[in-house]
């Protein structure tokens, strides 16, 4: 397996929040460059005019959609969520009534536990486990109920899951839905196709996992329909290109691409660097098949040597898997915090200690951490 250190200076981690490549530490010192330069010119000297459209075209690029304008760009996915129900003809007029999974992350779970103590939303959670009946228990309760909004990761934060029947949810949907897929932990991890999912479905991701660009580079991608929807959660950006200033006794105009669903001002340094990371890896011959491969090849290596109880099975030979595992143990903080010291960082999320594996990563590393986590278990 080759080995890509070389890339990055520090990596030492086995989480899912990658480290940055060497790459983007030129790409972040052109966008002060470019801000010292340009002054407020820089969005149309260099970020809309060059930076945005190049993050948009990789963007189409890596998730198999042709239509890489009607991509919407935030700072986090929560910004987007929000806008996104701020658009369902509902919103404002009635409780929205939502069909989601137990395991969301907290920027749609918190913010859906809210909505619903306000009264304006109803929910209805489906639990992601036993694993194997998940997607029929899911295509079924999306056929049979009335909602507004649909919401599902297409892999599981707190497991690493994945929920392969994008295409089989576009078609059980019923037409009153938006369909929105949580891609934060497949962008960049597993591949996607979106060239038919995208069509019915918003999928929405960011750069801060996988894609190695740090905080800051988070989108959306829109489905046609997304354009007949106003968001009422709307910004200045908005207005780009479309002259929508709200004019005495005349709606607000809203353009017809992904500034649809912009907010306002935001540091557009994330995709900066998102956009060195894409160069690289098209310099490197780097594509998502191959990340994937790599992360199961360790992760199976981990599983193998290391025999330990509470790993969380999502299926038949890790053909369900993310690239990361999710062990169920009652000392995670514990554990966690010992191979901190260790300069080996992971995550836990409650009693789930999550191992994610990268490009950073060589065997080698998979077996220090085995050798770590062994001493432990012997102390
Ligand atoms: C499944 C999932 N969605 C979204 C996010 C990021 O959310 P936000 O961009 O709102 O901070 C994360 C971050 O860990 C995540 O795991």
């Amino acid at each position: 397996m080759r080995s890509y250190k070389s890339l990055y200076r520090s990596s030492l981690e086995s989480h899912p929040n990658h480290p940055w490549p060497d790459a983007t530490r030129e790409a972040h010192l052109r966008f002060w460059e470019d801000s010292a330069h340009f002054l407020d010119r820089k969005w149309e000297e260099r970020i809309l005019s060059g930076v945005l459209p190049e993050a948009r075209r990789a963007l189409g690029k890596h998730l198999n959609l042709t239509r890489p304008d009607d991509i919407a760009l935030a700072p986090n996915t929560h910004e987007l969520v929000f806008r996104l129900v701020s658009a369902l003809p509902a919103w404002g007029k009635r409780p929205v009534r939502v069909l989601t999974t137990d395991s969301e992350f907290h920027s749609f779970s918190r913010q859906l536990a809210l909505w619903e103590e306000a009264g304006q939303a109803t929910a209805q959670r489906v639990p992601t486990e036993p694993f194997a009946s998940f997607p029929e228990r899911f295509l079924q309760a999306a056929r049979s109920g009335q909602y507004d909004l649909i919401y599902v990761s297409h892999v599981f934060f707190n497991s690493g899951y994945v929920f392969q029947e994008l295409k089989e949810l576009a078609l059980a949907a019923p037409e009153s839905a938006e369909v929105a897929i949580d891609g934060y932990h497949s962008f960049a991890a597993i591949p996607v196709q979106l060239q038919e999912v995208g069509e019915r479905c918003f999928y929405l991701a960011g750069g801060y996992k996988y894609a190695q660009a740090g905080e800051g580079a988070c989108f959306m991608t829109l489905p046609p329909r997304a354009q007949a929807l106003r968001p009422k959660n709307s910004g200045w950006f908005a207005a780009f290109g479309s002259l929508s200033e709200k004019r005495e006794g005349s709606e607000v105009v809203f353009p017809n691409d992904g500034f649809r669903y912009a907010g306002a001002t935001f540091d557009p340094s994330g995709w900066y660097r998102f956009n060195a990371v894409m160069r690289l890896w098209e310099y490197e011959g780097i594509d998502v098949e191959a990340i994937h491969s790599r992360a199961m090849t360790l992760a199976k290596r981990l599983i193998e040597n290391l025999e330990w109880p509470g790993l969380v099975k999502t299926g038949h030979e890790l053909e369900r898997q993310g690239n990361f595992l999710a062990y169920e143990l009652p000392r995670a903080a514990q554990v966690h915090a010992r191979l901190a010291e260790q300069e080996i960082l992971t995550d836990f999320r409650g009693n789930r200690l999550r191992f994610g594996f990268g490009l950073y990563h060589d065997v080698a590393d998979v077996d220090r951490l085995c050798v770590a986590l062994r001493k432990l278990d012997s102390e």
